[in-house]
C-alpha cells in the first residue's frame, strides 16, 4: 500500500524544498537504478525526474517530464521487504519464467506491471497507458491535471459515488474479460482522473488461470463494496458479482 507523501499534491516550482526535506531513499536509486534512468534520460523518453509522489515498500513513483508533457515513473526497490510475498503472484503464470534471485525477481514485476498494463489497455480498461519498461523500471502515462497527480479514490469526494462504483465494476470486468484479476483491489490503488475511476497498482495482478485467481477476486469485490458502503452506496455481494461475471 502506498503512503502519500503529501495529502496536498505539489505543483513543480515547490519541489527544491520537498527533496531537501525528504532526503529521497538512497535505497532506490542503487547504480543499476541509475543506469537505466540515464538510458531512459538519453532516449528521451523522459527529459528529467521531477519529484516522488508515493513511496510503497516494493516501490516509489515519480512525476517525470517528458518531451510532450508529463509520464509517472514506477521503480521497484531491490531492497524490498516483500520478495517472498509477491512470488505467489508469478508462480503459476506461464508469462513469466519463475525468477532466481532478487534482482531477477524484483524485474519480473516490473515486467509483469507492464504486460498486465498493456492487457488492460487493449481490453478497454481505464489504467494508464504503458510506455516503456527496463529492468526494474517502468514508465506510464501520466494521470493528473497538468503537473498535479490526479487522486486516490480514498482522498476525493464523490459527487455521485453509485455511478462510480458502476464504473469500476465495469471495469473490474473487463479486466476478467481481458483474463486477470486485479488481487490487491482497493481505494488506495485506484484514481479518479477527469472524474472517472483508474485502476492502478496491476503488477500484482495474476490470470484467471492461477490457482489463487478466485479467493482474490472475491476480496477485490468485497474490498471495493467494503469502501462504498462507507460511501452510503449499498450493492449486495451477489449483484456485484453476477455483475463482473456477466451472469
Ligand atoms: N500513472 C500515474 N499517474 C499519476 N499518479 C500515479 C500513477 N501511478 C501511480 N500513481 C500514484 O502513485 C501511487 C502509488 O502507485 P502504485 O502503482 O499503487 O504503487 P505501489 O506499488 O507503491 O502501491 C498511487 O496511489 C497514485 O497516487
Ligand atoms: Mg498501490
Amino acid at each position: 500500500m502506498a503512503r502519500k507523501l503529501s495529502t496536498r499534491k505539489r505543483p513543480a516550482r515547490e519541489l527544491k524544498p520537498i527533496r531537501s526535506r525528504m532526503k529521497i531513499s538512497n535505497k532506490v536509486f542503487d547504480d543499476q537504478t541509475m543506469t537505466v534512468l540515464h538510458y531512459f534520460l538519453s532516449n528521451k523518453r523522459i527529459t528529467s525526474l521531477d519529484f516522488p509522489i508515493a513511496q510503497g515498500k516494493e516501490a516509489m513513483v515519480f512525476r517525470a517530464t517528458t518531451p510532450t508533457g508529463y509520464a509517472a515513473v514506477k521503480i521497484f526497490k531491490y531492497e524490498t521487504a516483500s520478495f517472498r510475498k509477491r512470488m505467489q503472484y508469478v508462480q503459476g503464470d506461464p508469462r513469466f519464467k519463475v525468477p532466481k534471485g532478487l534482482r531477477s525477481a524484483v524485474r519480473t514485476w516490473a515486467r509483469k506491471e507492464f504486460a498486465n498494463l498493456s492487457l488492460c489497455i487493449r481490453h478497454g480498461v481505464r489504467s494508464p497507458r504503458p510506455i516503456a519498461f527496463k529492468e526494474n523500471v517502468v514508465i506510464m502515462e501520466w494521470l493528473g491535471v497538468g503537473g498535479i497527480p490526479s487522486a486516490s479514490l480514498k482522498d476525493v469526494w464523490m459527487d455521485d459515488p453509485q455511478r462510480m462504483l458502476n464504473e469500476l465494476l465495469e471495469d473490474v470486468k473487463k479486466m476478467r474479460e481481458a483474463g486477470l484479476v486485479h488481487a490487491d483491489l482497493s481505494e488506495y490503488n485506484i484514481v479518479v482522473h477527469e472524474n472517472h475511476p483508474y485502476l492502478l497498482d496491476v503488477g500484482q495482478s495474476v490470470l484467471l488461470s492461477h490457482e489463487g485467481s478466485e479467493g482474490f477476486f472475491l476480496k477485490d469485490v468485497r474490498n471495493i463494496l467494503k469502501f462504498f458502503k462507507r460511501r452510503g452506496v449499498k450493492m449486495t455481494e451477489e449483484d456485484a458479482l453476477n455483475f463482473v461475471r456477466g451472469a
